[in-house]
């Protein structure tokens, strides 16, 4: 028997990457096949959890009793995770929103003669809901190239975020598996390697004590 660890709790989530639309048929985007982000949707319903998952474009599935929301660019994945927060207790970003998109998309395909692009700043969907005077529990990612510790840290106080999850990008990108260090008040939890589904259990698990300590507080 597994206890419901997050029973009667709304939990807002992204996952997948955005795409930057610069004309009909090209755009800007990130690298991120939205695995770590789905698995983290399922264990949170898996674990009670009422799950809206605002999603960049994947192909992957909806996880079974998961309200998807689809969304293509960074602005509309805004929009949507707004429109989904009223009564939500958890935010979890693990979206890989693209930093920047064309200030206009071209209504008509961009003639190769024509190699200027203006790109403008996308807003900080994580840290503008972490700084609402209502805001949920939030929950960040971090995906780093190197000095994970430092520069997960520095994002998790930046963004004012209780909890963050950091991991290398060579060990779970686009991979079935991942290895990720959780980060909080309390300091660093290394986490073994394990296929994402497990280490999703593992943030719920971390998660959810973090949650029932601030219910006590
Ligand atoms: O891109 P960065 O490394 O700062 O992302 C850290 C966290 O912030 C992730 O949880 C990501 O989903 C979130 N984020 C966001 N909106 C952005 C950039 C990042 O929600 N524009």
């Amino acid at each position: 028997f597994q206890p419901k660890l997050l029973a009667g709790r709304k939990v807002v989530m992204t996952a997948g990457p955005t795409f930057e639309a610069i004309d009909p048929v090209r755009g800007i985007t990130n690298t991120s096949s939205g695995k770590m982000g789905y698995a983290l949707a399922q264990a949170c319903r898996r674990a009670g959890a009422e799950v809206v998952l605002v999603s960049g474009p994947t192909g992957l599935p909806a996880p079974l009793g998961v309200e998807r929301v689809d969304v293509c660019s960074a602005l509309q994945m805004r929009d949507a995770v707004v429109a989904a927060l009223p009564g939500a207790d958890v935010f979890i970003g693990v979206a890989a929103v693209a930093d920047y998109r064309p200030l206009s998309a071209a209504e008509h395909k961009v003639k190769k003669s024509s190699a200027e692009l203006t790109l403008t700043p996308n807003p900080d969907i994580l840290a503008e809901v972490a700084a609402r005077p209502d805001a949920p529990f939030c929950v960040g990612f971090a995906a780093e190239s190197r000095e994970l510790d430092a520069y997960a840290e520095g994002k998790r106080r930046a963004k004012r975020l209780p909890m963050l999850v950091g991991n290398l990008v060579q060990d779970g990108l686009g991979s079935d598996d991942n290895q990720v260090i959780l980060y909080d008040d309390a300091g660093r939890h290394p986490q073994p390697r394990a296929p994402k589904t497990v280490v999703a259990q593992k943030i719920v698990e971390h998660l959810a004590g973090l949650l029932a300590m601030r219910a006590t507080r």
